[in-house]
């Protein structure tokens, strides 16, 4: 039986210094002289349409950051789906949340998520994070990590769940409650409080936007 002790933390790029450590029921512990080993950044990617993005997937993206290393939020640009914000307006309010964050990454994609993935897998990334509020998200979810994998073994889907304070919160409830003139203050970053004034002002901002 043997694994390795790191006897030293590094940044990123740098490489761990570490020991081998192999027990012997007769002998106890051996110890192998010191080895190195590469550090491997841990990335997730967090996907997700984010018209526009809430305090739930803040929250996400926060509590992501206890697990791995840096958070890469993958903003989906579909010409398909309708959106209030554009892919550029939509990834450069969550560039400015996290202005002050290097360990949260924001890139839009297209096609499909586990190609995307796959690209930046060559930066170690091979793990999704999805946000489970409530039963009602659990088919859907289930749906597509079970598809991702699929198209992709190596690729798993990790869930978190949001604080129960955003655990009603959707981009469609925020846009809807906004445009009939409710507050959404403290449900989504004050950024995206003034883009959505903005849209209200320029009469793009109706229901079922
Ligand atoms: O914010 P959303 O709408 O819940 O995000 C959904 C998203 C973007 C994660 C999902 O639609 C997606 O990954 N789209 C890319 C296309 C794809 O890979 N589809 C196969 C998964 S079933």
């Amino acid at each position: 039986m043997g694994f390795l002790e790191p006897t030293k933390i590094c940044k990123p790029g740098v490489f761990l210094l570490t020991k081998a450590v192999f027990s012997d029921k007769n002998m106890g512990n051996l110890v192998e002289p010191e080895r190195i080993v590469p550090w491997m950044e841990k990335i997730a990617v967090y996907p997700g349409f984010f018209d526009p993005i809430t305090n739930g997937h803040v929250d996400i993206i926060l509590r992501g950051l206890r697990l791995f290393d840096k958070i890469l939020v993958a903003v989906l640009k579909n010409p398909k789906k309708e959106a209030l914000f554009s892919t550029k307006d939509r990834v450069a309010m969550i560039q400015e949340i996290f202005i002050r964050q290097p360990d949260i990454e924001v890139k839009a994609f297209d096609g499909l998520l586990v190609e995307f993935v796959r690209f930046v897998r060559r930066h170690k990334a091979k793990i999704v994070i999805r946000g489970l509020r409530a039963v009602s998200d659990f088919e859907y979810e289930l749906q597509m990590a079970l598809m991702n994998r699929q198209l992709d073994p190596e690729i798993e889907t990790l869930y978190m769940m949001p604080s129960v304070h955003y655990s009603f919160l959707n981009s469609g409830v925020v846009k809807e409650v906004f445009s009939l003139g409710g507050s959404v203050t403290g449900l989504v970053p004050e950024i995206v409080e003034k883009k959505l004034r903005e849209k209200l002002k320029q009469g793009r901002l109706s229901v079922g936007k």
